[in-house]
């Protein structure tokens, strides 16, 4: 696969580790949820490397500093409904306050295509840095057209994360969308003819939530 810039795939054994049990078929429902979200936190330290400190003025029991710290207020997390919301604790362990936004898609089985079919943002959202979240980047077609959907609104500053991808996947996403970051646990085989991810974990909403 072609590589990008604006793509980093995560080599972290405890995401490896993680991951693995992930995949098992006999991983139930409760840890299945656990570990969505123990990877996503994870990814979001990493992911955060870049972030733009303000500078506080700290009185420690000493004396008075100058320290760093993350705009807290500035973050706000975008889930791709269903899946995405396993996400959300995640990112909300490293950011409490985040804002949650979410936006509604569908993958039609016949075409693949996605259906948008509902998008709500918090007030201000085109400010602040969104983490635009779904565990599973297959065709791509989902997070290539909710990022259009977020860039509509107005935002400029999206990282999107997704814990298994696809080669088809990640290459619709970093050449329709070149500006946004895009942080990937796994980077697996291929789809198969149904556009499930090869070797995958099979459909994430529904182990997420016990649907079939
Ligand atoms: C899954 C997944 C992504 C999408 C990825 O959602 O969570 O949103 O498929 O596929 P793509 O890259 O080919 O668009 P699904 O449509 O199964 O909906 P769900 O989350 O409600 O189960
Ligand atoms: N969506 C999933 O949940 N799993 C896949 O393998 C592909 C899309």
């Amino acid at each position: 696969m072609k590589t990008y810039p604006n793509v980093f795939v995560f080599d972290h054994p405890l995401i490896k580790h993680k991951v693995s049990i992930l995949r098992d078929k006999n991983t139930g429902m409760k840890e299945f949820r656990e570990l969505i979200e123990e990877i996503t936190t994870i990814m979001t330290y990493e992911s955060m490397r870049d972030v733009e400190l303000v500078p506080v003025e700290v009185e420690t029991p000493l004396e008075t500093t100058v320290q760093y710290r993350v705009p807290e207020e500035s973050v706000a997390i975008v889930p791709i409904l269903r899946a995405g919301l396993g996400m959300v604790n995640g990112v909300h362990r490293v950011f409490p306050t985040a804002r949650v936004g979410h936006i509604g898609m569908y993958r039609d089985e016949e075409t693949l295509e996605p259906q948008e079919y509902y998008c709500k943002l918090p007030e201000g959202i085109a400010e602040k840095t969104v983490f635009l979240v779904d565990p599973m980047l297959a065709t791509g077609g989902s997070a290539c057209d909710a990022l259009a959907a977020l860039k509509k609104r107005g935002c400029t500053h999206i990282k999107f994360m997704c814990i298994i991808a696809a080669p088809e996947g990640i290459e619709a996403v970093a050449s329709a969308h070149p500006d946004v970051p895009v942080y990937v646990s796994t980077l697996d085989r291929c789809l198969n003819e149904h556009g499930y991810i090869l070797p995958g974990l099979g459909d994430a909403g529904d182990r997420l939530y016990g649907t079939k």
